[in-house]
């Protein structure tokens, strides 16, 4: 899908934000382009804080001029505005294509809204046909895979799992440093429960369910920008 309809639903988001917001900012092509967007309101005087969500996105908004702050000194954001490799009609999503999920998810949990930008391919009548992305500690990763392994298959994970990076010889590492195994479901029938297992193996992390944490979607298509609502 084209870059133009990841601006489109970009400059949607753009709409929402007001002066003085305290903003998340989301990682991926899509998010990036709220950035870039971002950028040119502030360089006309809008003045906001933000927040982002991996070390590429804090480069982008640095060059751009965006101040940055962190949770540490603003505690809470008003929105945070990012994109999403699935979303389902109750805007559940999985997130973490781009390997950035667990600062995704501490910053999108911490404000009081969660936009989604995104376009219509990225619409799905369940979730599960993009792989899984599940961030797990590097200490015990055989334990921790054999762990996991079992939880997805309880749930009816068709194609098994993948250490990201594995297969090009160069492991993929998180800005936190940890690694990500991509789960192979085809179809996740009952995410809360799948998200409770996860969570309970000592060794993961987090995962990429994104579950009841946004209220509203920009879904880009080639006849328009449609709102979804929770
Ligand atoms: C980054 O970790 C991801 O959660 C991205 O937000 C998500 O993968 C969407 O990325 P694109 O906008 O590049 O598809």
């Amino acid at each position: 899908m084209s870059e133009d309809l990841k601006r489109e639903a970009a400059a949607r988001a753009i709409e929402d934000v007001r002066p003085g917001m305290r903003l998340g900012l989301g990682t991926g092509s899509t998010a990036r382009h709220f950035v870039d967007l971002l950028g040119s309101k502030v360089a006309q005087g809008l003045e906001v804080i933000c927040v982002p969500t991996s070390e590429v996105t804090a480069r982008q908004a640095e060059s751009l001029g965006i101040p940055l702050s962190d949770l540490d000194r603003l505690g809470r954001l008003d929105l945070t505005v990012d994109g999403a490799d699935e979303l389902d009609a109750d805007l559940n999503l999985i997130k973490g294509g781009g390997g950035a999920l667990l600062r995704e998810k501490i910053v999108a949990a911490a404000s009081d809204a969660m936009i989604v930008i995104a376009d219509s391919t990225k619409v799905v009548e369940a979730l599960g046909r993009f792989p899984l992305p599940i961030e797990v500690n590097r200490f015990g990763l055989g334990a921790t895979r054999h762990a996991v392994d079992a939880v997805i298959k309880a749930h009816g994970a068709e194609g098994g799992l993948k250490l990201r990076g594995e297969d090009k010889g160069e492991v993929f590492l998180t800005d936190g440093g940890h690694l990500i195994l991509d789960a192979f479901f085809g179809r996740i029938s009952q995410p809360e429960a799948l998200s409770r297992d996860l969570l309970d193996i000592p060794g993961v992390v987090q995962h990429g369910l994104f579950l009841n944490m946004c209220s509203k979607a920009y879904v880009a298509a080639p006849d328009g920008v449609k709102t979804l609502l929770k």
